[in-house]
């Protein structure tokens, strides 16, 4: 029998999408197939401490959304830079015979996403999943992805960026009209994002986006339907069905929306003609390979009544809840958990594969 790949699995976190993460790697644990993977779970918990954790019961109320946490935690770990094999060592000094041939981070938002945990894995030159450090950074600074965006020619909504408080309002609605959306240009899940339809809900909803954020975006407001496809792959990336997310619960998808029950409404696969699908697929691979992604992400974009496409964002580690939009758009287009698990893994693979072989040292023609 071939041998086990050992797929060291980051889930928790210092997030506010630690319970997401947690929820995530339940269901990649229970997926990953263990006739072909040998799971480590390392767990980071909210003070962000990384600790091993036992695979047979790393949660406790992991039936329940809103009370499911991590549960006691093994040795105390570390990630070191070391050839053969072991990169996983205890900080209490007792050697660990953990090695591993692939980690997956499950981390959503900052410390996580951002390319912050990439760089630490490719310094340690381990092959990791998903978009590497340049992707990873760029789609989480939504003031940065839009530029990317403007400048290839993918319509975004319009949009200004600013770090202080004193804005004009007048000159704002001059540029992009009413309403318009206030967001934080580094975060996820809508927290610290409001709709403003008038002057009165204007400097709330500035001071709320700058305090999560030292950077804002105001948006123009994008009429239409949200729709979002799921990705996969490196050079040649395959692209799920487009679904659609339909709020029920506020004006916009909001956190409550996300998290909570009967907020949110989705058509997977959305209703759509032929014509729509293949010009909304189209743009999400273009929008994947402008913003530098590999291995997966989720686009999210809108559909206006005139049939234009725009494109609102791209999340590199996506959701693997039971609800994740993500594994559910790619099982609406024939795609399983246990297939999406190893075009991942095998991509991490490849691409680390590539990267060691370039030369790393400069050879004189003379
Ligand atoms: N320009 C916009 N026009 C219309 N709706 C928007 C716009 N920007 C954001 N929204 C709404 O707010 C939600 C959250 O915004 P988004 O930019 O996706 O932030 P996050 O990264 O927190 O998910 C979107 O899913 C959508 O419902
Ligand atoms: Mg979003």
């Amino acid at each position: 029998m071939a041998k086990k790949i050992r797929v060291g699995i980051l889930f928790g976190g210092k997030s506010a999408e630690h319970e997401i993460s947690l929820l995530s790697a339940k269901n990649v644990v229970a997926a990953l197939d263990p006739n072909k993977y040998k799971v480590v779970l390392v767990g980071i918990d909210k003070n962000g401490e990384w600790h091993l954790r036992d695979a047979e019961k790393f949660l406790l109320n992991a039936e329940n959304p809103r009370l499911v946490k991590l549960n006691k935690s093994l040795a105390n770990v570390a990630l070191v830079p070391k050839d053969r094999g072991l990169p996983l060592v205890s900080l209490s000094g007792n050697p660990l015979n953990e090695p591993l041939d692939v980690v997956f981070p499950i981390l959503h938002g900052t410390y996580g996403e951002d390319g912050t945990v990439q760089g630490l894995l490719k310094l340690i030159n381990l092959p990791f999943v998903g978009a590497g450090v340049l992707g990873s950074a760029i789609a989480m600074d939504k003031d940065v992805m839009k530029r990317l965006l403007r400048d290839a020619k993918i319509n975004t909504a319009k949009f200004l960026t600013f770090e202080t408080p004193k804005i004009d309002f007048d000159a704002v609605v001059k540029k992009l009209g009413l309403p318009f959306f206030i967001k934080p240009a580094n975060l996820g899940s809508s927290v610290g994002i409001s709709k403003v339809k008038d002057r009165d809900q204007f400097q709330g909803a500035v001071d709320l986006a700058l305090a999560y954020d030292r950077k804002i975006l105001i948006e123009e407001f994008i009429e239409g339907k949200e729709i979002e496809c799921s990705i996969l792959g490196n050079e040649h990336p395959i692209v799920s069905l487009p679904g659609e997310v339909i709020p029920t619960r506020d004006e916009f998808y909001s956190y409550e929306a996300k998290y909570y029950e009967n907020g949110v409404e989705f058509k997977f696969p959305a209703d759509l003609d032929k014509k729509s699908v293949s010009k909304i697929q189209k743009m999400a691979v273009k929008a994947y390979k402008v913003l530098c992604c590999e291995g997966m992400a989720r686009v999210d974009m809108f559909l206006k009544a005139d049939g234009k496409v725009y494109v609102n964002e791209i999340n590199t580690i996506p959701g693997f809840t039971s609800t994740s939009a993500f594994p559910k758009l790619w099982a609406a287009s024939g795609v399983s958990y246990n297939e999406i698990l190893d075009k991942l893994i095998s991509c991490a693979i490849e691409r680390h594969a590539k990267e060691n072989s370039l030369k790393v040292n400069y050879e004189s023609k003379n």
